[in-house]
Formats: structure tokens, sequence, C-alpha cells
């Protein structure tokens, strides 16, 4: 679809986003906004300074911003009641598996209870056309040398991936109970995202920048891992490609769950990463191996035929670009060289170009 086509679908939607206020939630929104969408948000207050939707301050760019819990269903439901969304794009989550660790009752409150609270309310919002849930490619029953398809064996080894496993499943619930024939539900999951601005703790790319600028030692649990990274550009453009196919039409049994993940031949491990974005910033940072706090995979491959297949959509850059564009981000705005609102914007407007 061209871009003005896309304008055309999306100047006259109302869009909630819950968790606008987390990494993915703030660049789907401006992307939105840039698109022409009406974008409403509901999510927890930043507590940390260091956030995108703060730094970019966000709230002035879409058009209301709520701050709340998911697990508050009375405020959640007088808010989705008065702005009467189109669409909801559900981001909200404790999205970190170390954190789950620490915290596994929180992690299934947010992910599991807060998807029903928002599915229930979504049953009496009647111009609602479509959900789409971010999901995870970690619910699957994850073994190395396997690449996974939709149609797997879902399963957690730790209280993240689990609680994602049950979101699937309230989801799929609401699916069969009561949205067959009257709205779209859809669930993707995605791979690990690269990109400006993600702050969150125990993630590679910005516990590399962090290092890099207190001059400190980047730890790493394991450098031959290998992760199916793709760029935030890549996953809001599959999310946007998703809503608009099934905009249309309501979706059946096999449309529901939906694999995002970049189509490079081999993924690069976390050691490679790290030396393309020291030759990108022109330093080499030092490493230091701490022990694995906990479980974790080697490799972690998803396919995704299906969304070529029948949606044609793949990513429109290769892990090069999104590593180069992840590295400019960080460079220029910890440099202080650019607003970082110009930056963002500038990205998302010659991302559309490719189209
Ligand atoms: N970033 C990734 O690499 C990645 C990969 C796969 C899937 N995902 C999924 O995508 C979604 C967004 O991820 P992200 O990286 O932007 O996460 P993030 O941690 O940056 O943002 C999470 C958002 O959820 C909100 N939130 C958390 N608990 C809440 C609660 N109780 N009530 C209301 N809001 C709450 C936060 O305020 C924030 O706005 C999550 O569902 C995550 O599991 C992320």
């Amino acid at each position: 679809m061209r871009i003005k086509a896309k304008k055309n679908f999306w100047s006259d939607k109302k869009v909630f986003i819950t968790g606008h206020t987390g990494f993915k939630g703030t660049w789907i929104s401006l992307f939105l906004k840039e698109l022409g969408a009406k974008v409403f948000g509901y999510a927890l207050k930043p507590k940390k300074k260091n956030n995108l939707y703060l730094i970019l301050n966000l709230k002035n760019y879409i058009n209301k911003s709520y701050y709340g819990d998911i697990l508050d269903k009375k405020k959640l439901t007088k808010v989705i009641l008065k702005e009467k969304p189109d669409i909801i794009i559900h981001m909200a989550a404790q999205s970190l598996v170390s954190e789950s660790y620490k915290n596994p009752v929180k992690t299934f409150n947010t992910n599991c209870l807060g998807t029903a609270n928002l599915m229930e309310i979504a049953r009496n919002i009647n111009n609602l056309k479509l959900i789409l849930v971010t999901t995870s490619d970690k619910v699957y029953d994850v073994r190395n040398n396997k690449v996974f398809k939709e149609t797997d064996y879902l399963q957690g080894k730790d209280p993240y991936s689990a609680s994602k496993v049950c979101q699937e499943n309230v989801v799929y619930s609401y699916f069969k109970s009561f949205f067959y024939k009257k709205k779209s539900i859809l669930t993707v999951r995605s791979g690990n995202i690269l990109g400006g601005g993600d702050f969150s703790d125990d993630r590679i790319v910005p516990d590399y920048f962090r290092a890099y600028f207190n001059n400190k030692k980047l730890e790493i649990r394991n450098k031959h891992s290998t992760r199916p990274w793709q760029h935030i550009l890549d996953a809001c453009d599959a999310y946007i490609c998703l809503i608009e196919k099934f905009f249309k039409r309501c979706n059946d049994k096999n449309e529901i769950s939906w694999n995002v993940s970049p189509k490079n031949k081999k993924n690069i491990t976390v050691i490679k990463l790290i030396e393309k974005l020291n030759n990108l910033s022109n330093k080499k940072i030092k490493l230091s191996t701490t022990k694995k706090k906990y479980v974790e995979t080697k490799e972690l491959n998803i396919n995704s035929n299906k969304i070529k297949k029948y949606v044609n959509w793949s990513n429109k850059i290769d892990i090069e670009q999104s590593i180069k564009l992840t590295s400019d981000w960080y460079m220029k705005f910890l440099n202080n060289k650019n607003n970082p609102y110009k930056i963002t914007i500038s990205q998302i407007k010659n991302y559309l170009l490719l189209r």
C-alpha cells in the first residue's frame, strides 16, 4: 500500500494504545500519528527520567495520554468508554524476563489478568473492530536448533514467558467465546527489538550504551547466544499491516497468531552485535562475563512465512541497517546533537519512504 492509501486508511481511525509510555508504545504512537490516526494512550506513569515517552514529550503529540493501571478495571473501563476506539493495541506489560524472576506474581497479574480486564471491557464497545495484543517469541517451548511456526506448542519456561503463554490463552478463549465474527483479534509474537530510546535494564542495546557513555565494562551473560533481532520500525510496520488487513473483515481461528521476525538467513550472536556497535561508535567497549542469573536459551528462531504469505509483509530493513539506525539514535541523543523528537520522527519518515 502506498503512503497516501495508508494515510487514507488511518485518518479516520481512533487507536487506543495500552503501554504507550513504554519503548514500543512510544514508537508506535508516533508512527500512527505520522499516518494520521487519532491516538489515545493508557499506561503507568514512567518512574525513571530516562524514558523515551518523557524524553520525546509524547503526550504533546498524541490526542490524549491517561495514566493508570491495567488492573484498575473501573478506571480503564471509564477511559475506553469515553474514547470509543476503533482499534486497541495492547502493549502494557511487565516486559522483562529478569524482573519476572524477582516478581513472578506481579508479572502474571499484569500480563494475564490485565489482558483479561481489557478483553472484558472490549466486549462492550460496539464500534471497536480490532484488538492487537503483543506477545513474544518466548511463548514457544524453546529448544535450540528449532525454528518455530505459529502452530507449534506453547510453553513458557520462566514466569515472563509463561505469562505470555497465559496471555495467548486468555485472548484465544475470548475469541472463541465472544468475538468470533464480531471483532478481529490478533496476537503478534515478535523477537527482540532493536531501536533508539530503549532504556530498559538487562537488554543488550541499552546496556551497551549505558556502558559506553559511563566508560564502564559491558556485562554480558552469553556472548554466543543468538536472537531474531529486528528494528522497532519493522515491528511497528508489521503490526500496522496486520491491522489494515483484518480491520476490513473479522478474522478466523487460523488468523489469530502471527510470528514477526526478520528474514535473515542466520541470526547474529550477541558478540557480533557488540562488534558491529563498536565499529559504528569507533570504540572497543570492554566486556565482562557475568554468571547467568537465570536459565536462558542459546538460540531462538521463529519463522514468519505466514505473515509473508497472507499479509505480504516482510521486513524492510536488514540487520546492518537496524543496528546502524539504533546506533545513530543513541549517538545523536547522548552527544546532544539533535532534539530526540526530531531524530525519532525523521527515522519514521525515512522508513515510510521505503514502503
Ligand atoms: N522490547 C522487546 O524486545 C519485546 C520483544 C517481544 C515482545 N515484547 C512485548 O511488547 C510489549 C511492549 O514491550 P516494551 O519493550 O515496550 O516494554 P516496556 O517495558 O518498555 O513498556 C511496558 C509498558 O507497559 C506499561 N505497564 C506495565 N505495567 C502496567 C500496568 N500494571 N498497568 C498499566 N500499564 C502498565 C508501562 O507503563 C509501559 O508503558 C510487551 O507486551 C512486551 O512483552 C517486547
